[in-house]
């Protein structure tokens, strides 16, 4: 018998022809089911490919003894209960560095949303409203910028800021060099808060690195300097950013990610002019999406047909 695979939560329908097309694998003919379809196909299911829609669960594993393998087209796994599936011998994996180019580019279109206000421009403008003499923004040119995190997204920001010709301090107790000639080590991150003119976090969210971002810290920013988070909400100490950024005390600040996901409607972030937000879509374009399908479709063939289990994510 084929292994049997089903993808519930969606997919590139080109890339999930293709895998239809899989000689050795079965797949369920339609890439999106709904919660009771799933659970009428997991007592034959042997491979999950799945998104953030779906959450393996122990309930959902009582109900799919012959699952082998859960594979997350994304990076975050935490909709997977990973220790439930060891404890069944099912495997997890995901498909890391599909997005980074996307979270990037995401970062950097908040850097220069925030610098000309472009926000406010489109609103006014809508509103019928012509509010140049409120609009004078800042350059992005010959800028300081401060990246703390300087793994891969830290340095995908890097290279395509350097049009840009910033000088760049980074902050990375894991690395030691840069290969770009304007990106220079920094070991204290009070010099990067209190110098810079605009920093950016990419950093992951770790007990370490959970409200490393202080209120002290963000004291010490220039006034007009910049705060950018396309990383992951809890960083940055949220109360603190409201009072700063209520009070002027920094230009405007970026954010795609927040502590709690969706912003609760009545979080006080939402009346700040100051704080242009996005909905934690740093890695929702159409490139990532495809990227993230093409390495899962890739994963499972590899995982059935060669027995070649790539990407594994195990419990901690
Ligand atoms: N907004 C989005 O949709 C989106 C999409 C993809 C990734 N992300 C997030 O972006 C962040 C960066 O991802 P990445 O792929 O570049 O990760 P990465 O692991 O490649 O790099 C992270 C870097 O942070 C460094 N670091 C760890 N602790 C630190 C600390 N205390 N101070 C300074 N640096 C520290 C690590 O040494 C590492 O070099 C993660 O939080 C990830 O979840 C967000």
């Amino acid at each position: 018998m084929k292994p049997f695979i089903v993808v519930p939560d969606g997919f590139d329908k080109s890339l999930f022809e293709e895998l239809k097309k899989t000689d050795s694998l079965e797949v369920h003919p339609t890439s999106k089911v709904s919660q009771d379809e799933l659970k009428a196909l997991l007592p034959k299911v042997n491979g999950l490919i799945i998104r953030s829609a779906t959450t393996i669960t122990p309930d959902l594993l009582e109900m799919a003894p012959n699952l082998k393998i859960v594979i997350r087209a994304g990076e975050g796994t935490d909709n997977i209960d990973k220790a439930a599936c060891a404890l069944k011998g099912v495997k997890v994996a995901n498909t890391p560095g599909a997005n980074n180019n996307s979270a990037a580019e995401q970062a950097v279109a908040l850097m220069m949303s925030c610098l000309r206000n472009t926000p406010f421009a489109n609103k006014t403008m809508h509103e019928g409203k012509w509010e140049k003499n409120a609009l004078t923004g800042l350059e992005l040119w010959k800028k300081k910028v401060g990246v703390v995190g300087f793994g891969r997204i830290g340095q995908i920001v890097t290279k395509r800021i350097s049009g840009f010709e910033p000088e760049v301090l980074f902050f990375d107790p894991m690395v030691e060099k840069s290969e770009f000639n304007f990106a220079k080590k920094c070991h204290d991150l009070k010099e990067i808060f209190s110098t810079c003119d605009i920093i950016t976090i990419h950093t992951p969210l770790m007990p370490q690195t959970k409200g490393m971002v202080t209120r002290e810290l963000l004291s010490m920013m220039k006034k007009d300097a910049i705060l950018i988070n396309a990383a992951r909400g809890g960083i940055v100490d949220e109360d603190a950013l409201y009072d700063i950024l209520k009070e002027k005390k920094i230009r405007c600040a970026g954010f795609d990610v927040f502590a709690t996901e969706p912003l609760p409607t009545n979080s006080k972030l939402i009346e700040l002019d100051n704080l242009i937000m996005s909905p934690h879509v740093g890695a929702s374009t159409e490139e990532a999406q495809f990227r993230v399908g093409e390495m899962a479709v890739h994963q499972i063939k590899e995982f059935f047909v060669n027995n070649n289990l790539l990407n594994e994510v195990k419990a901690k």
